[in-house]
């Protein structure tokens, strides 16, 4: 059973820093014990996944199919987006998955969004959020109750926003690929965890690049996830370290 050292209180809203930080569970699973070194805590596992999407939601599945092995040590609880009848809801209720939806324009102000969407993922008691395609910002006050991770189809700095795929041809980058980041409140922003490289090819289109993209960013996702759940992490500036 691996274990923890205690998290420090957060630097920044969403990110952890500091010697050592662990997945949360939030007090409630989380159990002391003494090593050699101090005081640790226990994961107990399987880790306890929200994903959000935004749309098809392969990633989504990626992690579904990745959580069906106990040895991957966490389960997708739940699956939450901001709009309705997109394929990732229809994925996760064929999993026989709880979702929500929790949509923007329903709100008087983004603020509210963001509290509703913060209520609606603690509800089932994350110990990680997975933004897999959820195309929204989340604000402070989510970021201040949950670690999230998200994936990103460029390579960070480069190419951040909404349009990475399009961005990274028209600039005419030889090379793409795809980032798994700690979520800050900038766009993109958060400390990267881990990234793959994409060859752009001549004759590419956004759909033909996005879709080798996809590819390499889905095991990538998985790989990090599983990692996070298992192991935990570490936060030292803008590095990351996975156990
Ligand atoms: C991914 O490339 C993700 O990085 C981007 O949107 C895509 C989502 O794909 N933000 P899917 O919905 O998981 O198939």
């Amino acid at each position: 059973m691996p274990s923890w050292r205690a998290a420090p209180p957060a630097l920044s809203p969403g990110v952890a820093a500091g010697e050592g930080c662990r997945a949360s569970r939030r007090g409630i699973l989380s159990r002391q014990s003494l090593s050699p070194d101090g005081p640790t805590e226990e994961l107990v596992l399987p880790a306890r996944l929200v994903v959000l999407v935004s749309g098809t939601g392969t990633n989504l599945q990626a992690l579904l199919d990745a959580c069906a092995d106990p040895a991957y040590g966490a389960d997708v609880v739940a699956v939450g987006a901001d709009r309705d009848d997109i394929e990732g809801l229809a994925r996760a209720q064929r999993a026989g998955l709880p979702t929500f939806v929790v949509r923007v324009p329903d709100h008087a102000q983004r603020d509210d969004w963001d509290a509703a969407l913060t209520e609606a993922v603690a509800a089932n008691q994350p110990d990680l959020v997975v933004s897999a395609g959820f195309m929204k910002i989340v604000g402070k006050r989510f970021l201040e109750r949950f670690t999230m991770v998200n994936t990103h189809p460029a390579l960070l700095p480069a190419f951040a926003g909404a349009h990475a795929v399009r961005d990274a041809l028209d600039y005419g980058a030889k090379v793409t690929g795809c980032t798994v980041h700690l979520v800050d409140t900038g766009v993109d922003t958060g400390p990267v965890i881990a990234q793959a490289p994409v060859e752009v090819r001549p004759d590419d289109d956004e759909a033909s690049l996005h879709t080798r993209i996809k590819d390499v960013e889905r095991a990538l996702l998985v790989d990090v996830v599983g990692r996070m759940s298992r192991g935990g992490w570490q936060v030292s500036g803008r590095k990351v370290h996975l156990k």
